[in-house]
């Protein structure tokens, strides 16, 4: 063979996607951080602390909506406060975008979570956390009917296998006219420009090799058809690439935002 066959046997047999996968495995094993347990995933470096990922101005404009909800409680009207639930809030990282007053209740399976906030509550002093339930949000029935004004979910659906049922949860806690804000990391949507990345999704996923090493984590899915089709009045979503320029991150930088209406 010579280099220019080599070169062509390397691509187009899938040798090139396995070493591309250990090598890229390795380097989140060697950058991973603190989190809420041993949890290691891709994602919740992707939204923390690390100076490469510019998420902000993706979360602000997603969240600038939060401050102009009403809630439906009339106690929290009347002081322009409103409740949110965030399902699978992890190291409270979109605790930065909520408005003044807000009454928050939290379900994470993580059972560190109550901890991690005491914590850090100096931190989230615009924050009044009512209630933390150790739980899936597939389970949360604790969470009462139309009792939420908005629910807040990111980064959570790439780990849960069937989305309907965690969809018809929060369309059942919601209030009527109550929102739905989402942001996930989704397969790659531009098959023509970007073939290599979607393989390497697909690859890594159905290997098992991202699930295994990423707590469940699956990088090739896209959520919106779900979403669509959970009884929500209203959807507005968008699917976009996340401003990552660092090459770790180039798995999770197709993605989807937007928010629903009950
Ligand atoms: C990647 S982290 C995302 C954390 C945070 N939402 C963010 O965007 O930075 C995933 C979080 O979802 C939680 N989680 C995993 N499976 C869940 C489920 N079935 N229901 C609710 N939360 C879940 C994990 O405990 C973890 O805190």
């Amino acid at each position: 063979m010579n280099t220019r066959e080599t070169m062509s046997w390397w691509v187009s047999s899938n040798a090139l996607y396995v070493m591309l996968a250990i090598v890229l495995l390795s380097l989140l094993n060697y950058f991973k951080g603190d989190s809420l347990s041993s949890w290691l995933s891709a994602i919740q470096l992707f939204n923390t602390t690390k100076p490469a990922v510019k998420l902000e101005e993706v979360k602000k404009q997603l969240f600038v909506g939060l401050g102009r909800e009403v809630s439906h409680d009339p106690m929290l009207r009347e002081r322009r406060a409103i409740r949110i639930l965030e399902i699978g809030a992890g190291t409270g990282s979109n605790f930065a975008y909520y408005p003044p007053d807000t009454h928050l209740v939290v379900v994470d399976p993580n059972p560190n979570f109550a901890k991690y906030f005491q914590a850090n509550k100096d931190k989230f002093d615009h924050i009044r956390c009512e209630r933390v339930i150790t739980s899936t949000g597939e389970r949360m029935d604790m969470v009462p009917d139309n009792s939420v004004d908005v629910v807040v979910m990111t980064q959570v659906l790439c780990t849960i296998g069937d989305p309907c049922k965690i969809l018809q949860q929060i369309i059942r806690v919601l209030v009527p006219g109550g929102k739905f804000y989402f942001f996930e990391h989704i397969r790659e949507f531009d098959s023509e420009r970007h073939r290599l990345r979607q393989k390497l999704q697909d690859l890594l996923t159905t290997s098992g090799i991202a699930p295994y090493f990423l707590e469940g984590c699956c990088l090739n899915k896209d959520m919106l058809p779900a979403i669509g089709a959970a009884g929500f009045s209203k959807v507005r979503a968008e699917r976009f690439y996340a401003p990552i320029d660092s090459f770790i991150y180039q798995l999770v930088k197709p993605c989807l935002k937007g928010i629903a209406e009950k």
